[in-house]
């Protein structure tokens, strides 16, 4: 495995495999690597024939509360494991290198992007779009793959790509999950066990709320949330922030009477761990 860390170098690497008629892949990542991230590469391989891993700790999706500068930095250990897992390029800028004219204006995330995790984290979703845009504009891939797991970033950048970068293919990647159910996270890391125990009950409270649709029949929206809300309120060690379900298409909040594909989504803090989960139940 190459790895690059200019924007010259990249643009060689891609030139040179798009030449050899190879099908671009990225797959963006902040490091940290686990389980989750090497699954995204296993899609990204089934979809292209060369595959570029970007590492880059993104200071514009922090907030000022939030601790951007002991965000885990584990570059050897991430791109040993990206090598054994075959990726062929690992792309890990510098803010220089992502940022160079520091004029250069920001993506909005619309009002999509002040809901749900925007409402907690105000210009995250921004600032997520414009690395992501940054990336696609660097990388020039055929496609990129994202986790369903960050169903909301998903959404946004599925948006994104729809309007700015009509010829990229935007792949949705499962959640990968624990034996318990837990969806893995590199915030998994910061749960002692006892937290890891009370985590596990936001998968099931997305379980119990997925078996309240009768198939076939009318189910309210309600009554799936409350289903899941009454497992989660068994784990009073878990504070909950949201338990919401949004049409897929528009990630509007569903009210009554909805039919179609819609998300369960679920955030709660764990002691001082925000986690975030969700699954698709269709009505
Ligand atoms: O999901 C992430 O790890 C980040 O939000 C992403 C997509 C790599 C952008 O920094």
């Amino acid at each position: 495995m190459k790895t690059v860390v200019r924007a010259s170098e990249l643009n060689a690497a891609i030139e040179l495999a798009k030449a050899a008629g190879k099908k671009v892949a990225l797959v963006p990542t902040m490091g940290a690597l686990h389980q989750g991230h090497l699954s995204l590469i296993q899609v990204a391989k089934k979809h292209a024939d060369f595959v570029v891993v970007s590492i880059f700790v993104n200071p514009l999706q922090f907030g000022p509360s939030e601790d951007f500068d002991k965000y885990p930095r584990t570059l050897e250990t991430d791109s040993a494991q990206l090598a054994e897992a075959g990726v062929d390029l690992l792309f890990s800028p510098t803010v220089d290198v992502m940022y160079p004219d520091a004029s250069e204006s920001t993506k909005s995330a619309g009002h999509i992007g002040n809901t749900f995790e925007g409402a907690v984290r105000p210009g995250h979703f921004d600032g997520m779009l414009t690395v992501v845009s940054r990336l696609f504009d660097l990388v020039q891939p055929n496609v990129a793959v994202f986790g369903a797991k960050d169903a909301q970033q998903l959404h946004l950048i599925k948006t994104m790509a729809t309007r700015d970068y009509p010829n990229l293919e935007i792949i949705e990647a499962p959640t990968i999950r624990e034996v318990g159910g837990l969806a893995l996270s590199s915030r998994n890391r910061y749960l002692d066990e006892a937290a890891h125990e009370v985590a596990q009950q936001l998968s099931a409270a997305l379980r119990a709320g997925a078996a309240a649709v009768h198939p076939g029949g009318q189910t309210n929206p309600k009554q799936v949330i409350e289903a899941a809300t009454a497992v989660l309120a068994k784990a009073p060690e878990a504070k909950l922030d949201y338990i919401a379900l949004v049409d897929q298409d528009t990630f509007e909040p569903l009210e009554n009477g909805f039919s179609g594909r819609a998300l369960l989504l679920i955030a709660a803090r764990v002691g001082e761990t925000r986690l975030i989960d969700n699954t698709e139940i269709t009505f």
